[in-house]
């Protein structure tokens, strides 16, 4: 992709960014010609509104107008990354004074909002670039944008080329970018490892799962270990997806893109962690060799697992994945995961839902979350519902006895693999725009990242 954010650029046009609070000093000092345009042009001064102008300095260039509220909340943000294809292709400079944190801010949801799919065919338009404020964090606001795209052309990407084995390659490539060690585990050899339930649900697909298993850091730092869900198609297996509820399983490997970007951005700003990645890559298909309701699977753990629907397949892969975290103790495993339909119910398309079992990490979290403009609620650990999980033969079933609090039980149920004492944040994600708003094209989209990094960053210093 094209770079969105330059350094320097000879002719750049000159963007205003105004307030509703600064927008009567902004145009109090227009030429009078100029404020008769933009009257003229319709422009309210509302947030949101964009309009074009002479340059007050150069009369034959344009310039340009963009109120946002600068009040650091998500629709702010949204305002800003819909510059890039609202504004017309070239180089833009913002013309305002920016402090440092809204500069960096500014420039990351430009970057975000100039990225388009083009592994198919050629970008609809050029994205309007930005020449980096000088304000702004520069290294900050690449990596947030390269790893933004990173996430988004992962998801994106059709299941026919984003199997088990090209994810594992994506992510080996990327160990091998950034000096991190990688061992990928593959097909039976899955069983002598003890991951039974990543291989009964990856074994009916011609495309054999995988365990990745990525690490980088001091081992004397923190350690921390990320897990993301990497079902490449989810066709819901013997329970089989009708089509409606299948046509977007390519995105179901959205966990695992989650967690190979905020691992980019963490070993890119070389936090002072101890950082491993684990990702069981599958794809939940339908063969003679398939996985069946009322199967009894022995996890990783020991306990005994029984398989009330074969659609609940992200939580079994991850039930081995939070296993075999805990055994060398981190102190904070966080788990990214396209895992329920209730989580939507719930929450809809845009906020991701998190789950925590520590008071203060959940704490730091939503205040995070906040400073990113980067929305997480959280739903809660409700142990009253585990006994929906009873199994009338296993120690525990996959799905929920009734059609309530879905989630909350799909969260139950993998709790139980995480080890005592660590703390832990399960994120049930949608990763999806389903139809385009400034800033958010349709397809793809990347949640919790930004807002996941500044809490591992405040963790490492
Ligand atoms: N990948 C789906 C969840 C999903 C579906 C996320 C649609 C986002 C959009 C997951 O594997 C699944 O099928 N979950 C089932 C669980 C049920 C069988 C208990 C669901 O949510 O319906
Ligand atoms: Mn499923
Ligand atoms: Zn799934």
């Amino acid at each position: 992709m094209d770079k969105i954010i330059v350094a320097a650029a000879a002719d750049a046009r000159s963007l205003a960014l105004v307030t509703p609070d600064t927008l009567a000093a902004w145009t109090a000092a227009l030429p009078e010609a100029t404020r008769r345009w933009l009257d003229g042009a319709g422009f309210e001064g509302k947030p949101g509104d964009l309009a074009l102008l002479p340059d007050g300095d150069a009369r034959e260039r344009v310039a340009a107008v963009l109120v946002f509220a600068d009040d650091f909340s998500p629709d702010d943000f949204w305002r800003l990354a819909g510059l890039p294809v609202r504004l017309p292709p070239g180089d833009w400079a913002i013309a305002t004074a920016l402090a440092p944190a809204a500069a960096t801010r500014v420039a990351t949801a430009w970057g975000i909002g100039g990225y388009q799919f083009t592994r198919y065919r050629k970008a609809a338009r050029a994205s309007a670039r930005l020449v980096m404020p000088a304000a702004a964090d520069g290294a900050a606001v690449e990596r947030a944008v390269e790893a933004n795209g990173f996430v988004r052309d992962l998801v994106n990407t059709p299941a026919q080329d984003m199997g088990p084995g090209e994810l594992a390659e994506a992510a080996r490539a990327m160990a091998a970018e950034l000096g991190m060690t990688c061992r990928i585990v593959t097909g039976a050899d899955l069983l002598a490892e003890g991951h039974r339930l990543i291989h009964a649900v990856g074994r009916a697909a011609s495309r054999p799962p995988r365990l990745i298993d990525l690490s980088w850091g001091d081992p004397s730092h923190p350690k921390v270990t990320l897990i993301g869900k990497g079902v490449c198609f989810d066709s819901g297996g013997l329970d089989l997806k009708g089509a409606d509820g299948m046509k977007l399983m390519k995105k179901d490997m959205g966990g695992a893109a989650h967690v190979l970007g905020l691992a980019r951005m963490v070993v890119r700003a070389g936090l002072r962690l101890r950082l491993r990645v684990l990702v069981p890559a599958v794809e939940n298909a339908v063969s003679g060799d398939a996985f069946r309701p009322l199967d009894i699977v022995t996890s990783r753990k020991g306990m005994t697992v029984e398989i009330g629907n074969t659609d609940a397949e992200g939580r079994l892969i991850l039930a081995d994945a939070l296993d075999l975290a805990s055994t060398d103790q981190p102190g904070l495993i966080i788990d990214m995961a396209t895992l329920t339909g209730a989580a939507r119910v719930a929450l809809g398309p845009d906020l991701a839902a998190a789950f925590c079992n520590d008071e203060a990490v959940a704490a730091a979290l939503a205040r995070h979350a906040a400073a990113e403009a980067d929305p997480v609620w959280r739903l809660p650990l409700w142990k009253p519902y585990r006994s929906m999980l009873d199994s009338k033969a296993a120690d525990i079933n996959n799905v929920g006895s009734g059609p309530m609090g879905g989630a909350i039980t799909a969260a139950l149920f993998m709790q139980e693999f995480v080890g005592s004492g660590i703390s832990w944040i399960h994120f049930d994600i949608y990763a999806w725009n389903a139809s385009a708003r400034p800033g958010r094209p349709e397809g793809a989209a990347a949640q919790a990242v930004r807002a996941l990094f500044a809490l591992l960053a405040e963790r490492a210093a």
